[in-house]
């Protein structure tokens, strides 16, 4: 259970007023590459809470369009396996480096999340809407994990896109994943990327 307070449904939240520690990070927040991520990855209390976090995001008509599989010590590597399995079923003369690279995906980080896309028909809520929805709950799950101190990234890769791994997940037919959130420590100190010009991205009207 989260040492944290929660709020029942209709009761008042507090105030916020500037916060400078919140913009600090997100002026400087940064993605880590998942081969730097190591142990320790969140224990399950954590993991808890940024799992609630992820999933307190806008969302038309609450349809809550997301859901989260949770992969984490010999699930790394079990689903390693069927990588590897559906890799090799492509390409049977995968050399070895990448047969290992392969199976050793999951690896990379001591926990990683599979955001699966899910959403629901109520006959009124674009699907489009649903998608925002669904990126906004990867990034949550990016921003929850850096400000309790962990490094994350978010990457999709074939295995995104394959029906066989869709299946070892559990995904149901209407769903898809929307990223692997891979979550740890940091190994390397992060480093400035290039951003866009911000007047370039600017129209007033
Ligand atoms: C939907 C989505 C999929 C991504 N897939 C990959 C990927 O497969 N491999 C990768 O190296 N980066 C991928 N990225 C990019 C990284 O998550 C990240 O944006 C990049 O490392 C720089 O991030 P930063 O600007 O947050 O530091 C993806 C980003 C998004 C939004």
């Amino acid at each position: 259970m989260s040492q944290r307070k929660t709020y029942e449904l209709g009761d008042e939240l507090p105030i916020h007023g500037q916060q400078d520690a919140v913009i600090q990070y997100l002026w400087t927040r940064r993605s880590s590459l998942a081969v730097n991520l190591v142990s320790p990855g969140p224990n399950q209390e954590q993991l808890q809470d940024l799992l609630t976090i992820a999933a307190r995001v806008p969302d038309h008509r609450r349809l809550t369009p997301f859901r989260f599989i949770v992969i984490e010590g010999e699930g790394r590597s079990t689903l390693g396996d069927k990588c590897l399995q559906i890799a090799l079923s492509q390409n049977p003369e995968l050399p070895e480096a990448i047969q290992r690279l392969e199976q050793q995906r999951f690896m990379r980080a001591p926990t990683v999340v599979a955001v699966a896309y899910s959403p629901k028909n109520d006959g009124k809520t674009p699907e489009w809407e649903q998608t925002l929805s669904c990126g906004a709950c990867c990034y949550n799950l990016l921003l929850a994990a850096n400000a309790s101190g962990f490094g994350a990234q978010w990457i999709t890769e074939w295995l995104t896109y394959s029906p066989e791994l869709a299946d070892s997940l559990g995904l149901l037919d209407h769903e898809r994943i929307a990223g692997f959130i891979y979550i740890g420590t940091n190994s390397e100190r992060l480093k400035e990327r290039a951003r866009p010009a911000i007047s370039d991205l600017i129209t007033r009207i």
